[in-house]
């Protein structure tokens, strides 16, 4: 078991395989001028599985895959198939932006995944495609469709809302659970790179929108998922709505995680550049007892908490979520 040193257990690791994305959502990334890391620094997939191996034997349970856009890698459901057979790994699961899911959910459910989380902002055309800049909205929800239908795994949906843009669609977005047995999850946007940019909703503002049309809100305890979301059950709606209110309610003193990026770095908070590269030595040929020594003494180091909002800051580090893992 792994404890960094404020007490917390450590058994999540999310994964960026690329930081390689086919859409530039307006919060996330810019538009033109992105450089992608260069190939020979991407971790190959035999080399994340050997450092999820290490990761495993030291307590980590579960795995996101994710991005940038997993999916734009070839190869991803193999690796995810892979990831699954490595003893001690009990979840796997996947954020995706949904563009290139339909044709492989067949592969997914094969795999063994144990859970999709899809991110979609609008559900008009226009506004998806002014949002993500080069998306459409369509392929999208037939992969949310289909895999609520295949029912293999749970399927959540990751909806950031912003005043102005797409802040009058709550009810809309929450409104798929009338039809569909779909976990829609509001996340508050967190002020990181292009994010400063833009009008965040707070979670408790999204929930009084939501209570407006569909009554009242009843906090569910059921534990869905891994992450931070909090959970409420409105009348009418198939499955509870999760609200991750990262900005207004910090919940950093429950954090479970650490990152890697796709270069093979170990990330410790999404906020802080602080960690290590693993990348390096495990291709200088350090064993996996070094490795892990490695991996242990980096997770020591963990911060206590983000200070979004707050002045200061050493080792803050200003980076957009496809390099570090969503
Ligand atoms: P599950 O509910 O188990 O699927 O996990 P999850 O919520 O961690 O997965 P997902 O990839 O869908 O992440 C959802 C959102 O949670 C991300 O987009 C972030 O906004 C937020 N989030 C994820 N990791 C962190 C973190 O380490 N710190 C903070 N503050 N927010 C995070
Ligand atoms: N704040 C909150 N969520 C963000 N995401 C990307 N950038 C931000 C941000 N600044 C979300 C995407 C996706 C998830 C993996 O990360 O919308 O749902
Ligand atoms: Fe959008 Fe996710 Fe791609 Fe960023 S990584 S541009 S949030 S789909």
């Amino acid at each position: 078991m792994m404890i960094d040193g404020f007490g917390r257990t450590i058994d999540y690791l999310r994964l960026s395989i690329t930081d390689r994305c086919d859409l530039r959502c307006l919060y996330c990334m810019p538009e033109h001028g992105v450089e992608s890391f260069s190939h020979e620094k991407v971790m190959r997939f035999e080399e994340l599985l050997q450092l999820c191996r290490i990761m495993s034997g030291l307590g980590v349970k579960k795995f996101k895959v994710s991005g940038g856009e997993p999916l734009v890698r070839r190869g991803t459901p193999e690796f995810i198939a892979d990831l699954k057979q490595l003893p001690g790994v009990e979840q796997v699961t996947l954020t995706t932006n949904g563009q290139k899911l339909l044709p492989l959910l067949p592969q997914l459910e094969e795999a063994g995944l144990d859970g999709i989380n899809l991110s979609l902002d609008s559900l008009d055309p226009q506004r998806y495609r002014q949002m993500s800049r080069r998306g459409e909205l369509a392929p999208a929800l037939a992969a949310l469709e289909a895999a609520c239908e295949r029912d293999f795994c749970p399927v959540k949906l990751n909806t950031v809302l912003m005043d102005g843009l797409n802040g009058d669609e709550a009810p809309a977005l929450a409104g798929l659970a009338k039809r569909l047995p779909v976990y829609v999850r509001f996340i508050e946007l967190m002020p990181i790179g292009l994010g400063r940019e833009f009008q965040p909703v707070p979670g408790e503002e999204v929930c009084r929108r939501l209570e407006a049309v569909f009554g009242p809100a009843e906090p569910d305890s059921g534990h869905w998922g891994n992450g931070p979301a909090v959970y409420y059950r409105f009348p009418g709606l198939l499955r509870p709505v999760g609200f991750i209110d990262a900005v207004s309610h910090r919940f950093c003193s429950s954090c479970n995680r650490i990152r890697l990026t796709a270069e093979g770095c170990l990330k410790l908070c999404l906020q802080y550049d602080i960690g290590c590269d693993l990348l390096t030595p495990l291709r200088q040929g350090a064993s996996e007892e070094e490795i892990a020594q490695l991996i242990r003494d980096t997770v020591a180091m963990k911060p206590e908490r983000h200070c979004f909002g707050e002045e200061v800051a050493e080792h803050r580090e200003e980076h957009t979520m496809n390099a570090i893992g969503g």
